[in-house]
């Protein structure tokens, strides 16, 4: 349900009825204080503005018309024309019975679901995966996640980077590892290191460039030997992949990968269409789409090369055929793509050029997601001490090792198992949260301490937030089907079901902006106003009445129902104990 979308449709009906236009905007928005009420609707004003009437005496003949009964006990005006909404407890505490039984706890699935293709992780396989791939990853996940518990139908592609001139220098490297014998997984243990010795011999040893750009021939030509080694390669790069994915408990699975490889023989009709279509043209032997619509402020277009000038594509050819394979053949109603913000400018370009050539029809939606740099604590991109790309892997492993150290000093009886198994439900938890509740624009700071703490939002205080419903449930020693229904009385129970009742609000927002940082943000008060809840509503105390107790004991359950399932959204872990 939505608290908010109801409203707007009483209001709305309100405003028509005391004579408003029916697209009259009733701007219904949460109350930031208690005694404005819990929403309000602040729409009057605007229209009064463009009728040139008084706010305040339209304002009392909508409310005339409203008719909230059994949804609100008061409505009030306010100010110059503010509709403050105080809400029903009766009412709220009824909305959240009923979502207690529901899978996806009140939040209603999309009528006619739209098939959305997500384009996000995308490593480029010549290398490791380094952390700037850990924000798309894990940021495109969680709106996948999102997306999919609303009802939508969620088509992965992992774009990876598997082709490209690079890789005729390292299949060359790897043919001559073999040919020494070496097993290619040894080989290619270290990717890093790999490329790097290729990237050597490519610049110092004599004939070795050559040869590299043979593979390259060859690889182009479907060669069957260079086929078979570059095959080998990216195989191994993969699943050093999958071994991130799984460590991150991300959904992406090998066959979500539609790497650029995968595009290459259609390449070439991408640019006859263009060409035939004269939306490309020849200029100095390359082949080129000039874009007046992004025009710089000297009135010179944007030059968007689809073809080199001898011959090869590009990394912008791939997108315009993707373009076309993912609206023509996946039947996309919208395509998200999530990458750093560098390549914004990239990704306008193959808009207007795929519009324009008809690979991208006006009803399908294009939406490319940059995200800002993870910044080291000196406020410089994040590298290792030496100056190097700190590997995820390694990232990984440091954080469940730290968390580790923390979960034994708090608790230092803990068995090796329950070591082992919370550590890397916390300490990888507290990565992605730190990344996840980040406005996703910006640049902003990594730091260990702030997101391994239990204070503040955070994975680990949204986890323990969690298991520490779950041991009063132990404690409770009331079977959860037994419960009894939840009723509203206290100020905290009340601040409680508000904050339940919108989760199907936030989830849209997090879907139409791709912006998970709301749901963190979300689940993070959400936990906070347990804890006031916690200290203010005595549950198990002596003297309480088994209403009473029945009633919290209820709301716990969906509070931990709801932490769960957000969290789950977001690809983070809870456990019973911590
Ligand atoms: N492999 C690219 C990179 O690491 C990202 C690919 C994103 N997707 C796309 N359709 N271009 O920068």
């Amino acid at each position: 349900m939505n608290i908010k979308n109801i409203l707007a449709e009483k209001v709305s009906a309100a405003m028509v009825a005391a004579g408003l236009p029916e697209d009259t905007n009733p701007a219904i928005s949460l109350s930031n204080r208690p005694q404005f009420g819990d929403y309000q609707a602040n729409g009057v004003m605007g229209a009064a503005k463009k009728l040139k009437t008084n706010p305040r005496e339209l304002a009392t003949k909508v409310v005339e018309q409203l008719n909230l009964d059994g949804i609100a006990e008061k409505i009030e005006l306010a100010g110059p024309g503010f509709i403050n909404i105080h809400l029903d407890q009766a009412w709220l505490a009824a909305n959240l019975n009923n979502t207690r039984d529901d899978a996806y706890i009140g939040v209603t699935q999309r009528e006619v679901a739209q098939t959305v293709v997500v384009d996000y992780s995308a490593p480029n396989l010549a290398k490791e995966m380094h952390v700037g791939h850990l924000r798309s990853t894990i940021i495109g996940d969680a709106v996948v996640r999102a997306l999919e518990f609303r009802g939508d139908k969620v088509i992965r592609q992992n774009h990876m980077g598997d082709w490209g001139t690079q890789f005729g220098m390292l299949i060359a490297h790897l043919s001559d590892k073999l040919a020494g014998n070496e097993v290619a997984e040894t080989a290619l243990a270290d990717l890093e290191n790999f490329y790097r010795e290729a990237k050597v011999r490519f610049d110092e040893e004599e004939g070795f460039a050559d040869r590299a750009r043979d593979y390259v021939v060859k690889l182009q030509s479907g060669d069957e030997k260079c086929d078979k080694l570059w095959q080998q390669f990216i195989d191994i790069s993969i699943s050093h992949s999958e071994d991130i994915y799984q460590k991150l408990n991300v959904s992406l699975q090998r066959k979500d990968i539609m790497g650029e490889s995968a595009y290459n023989d259609d390449l070439s009709n991408v640019i006859d269409e263009l060409m035939a279509k004269e939306i490309a043209v020849e200029d100095q032997g390359a082949k080129v789409v000039f874009i007046d619509e992004m025009a710089n402020k000297d009135g010179e277009p944007s030059v968007f090369i689809v073809q080199k000038s001898g011959g090869g594509y590009l990394y912008a050819t791939t997108d315009l055929s993707a373009c076309r394979y993912r609206s023509g053949q996946l039947n996309a109603d919208r395509i998200i793509i999530f990458t750093d913000a560098r390549q914004s400018l990239h990704f306008k370009q193959v808009e207007i050029v795929a519009r324009k050539a008809g690979f991208l029809p006006e009803h399908v939606g294009y939406q490319h997601c940059p995200f800002g740099m993870m910044m080291g604590d000196d406020g410089k991109p994040f590298k290792t001490r030496t100056g190097g790309t700190i590997k995820l892997a390694e990232l990984l492993d440091e954080a469940v090792s730290r968390a580790s150290d923390l979960i034994k000093e708090k608790n230092p009886e803990i068995s090796a198992e329950d070591l082992a198994n919370i550590s890397k439900k916390v300490g990888i938890g507290a990565v992605k949260f730190a990344d996840l509740s980040k406005n996703r624009t910006s640049d902003y700071i990594f730091s260990w301490k702030t997101m391994l703490s239990f204070e503040g939002a955070t994975a680990p205080y949204l986890q323990y937030a969690y298991s520490r419903i779950q041991s009063i449930f132990a404690k409770a020693n009331v079977a959860s089907d037994a419960l009894g229904q939840i009723a509203i009385v206290e100020p905290q129970e009340k601040a409680l079901a508000l904050k339940l009742l919108q989760l199907e609000d936030v989830i849209d927002a997090v879907i139409s902006e791709c912006t998970p940082n709301l749901l963190c943000n979300y689940l993070y008060e959400l936990a906070s106003l347990y804890m006031s809840f916690y200290e203010a509503c005595p549950i198990l105390k002596e003297g309480i009445s088994e209403e009473v107790k029945h009633s919290r004991l209820a709301l716990c359950q969906l509070i931990s129902k709801t932490l769960n399932q957000g969290l789950d959204i977001l690809g983070i872990e809870v456990m019973e104990r911590m």
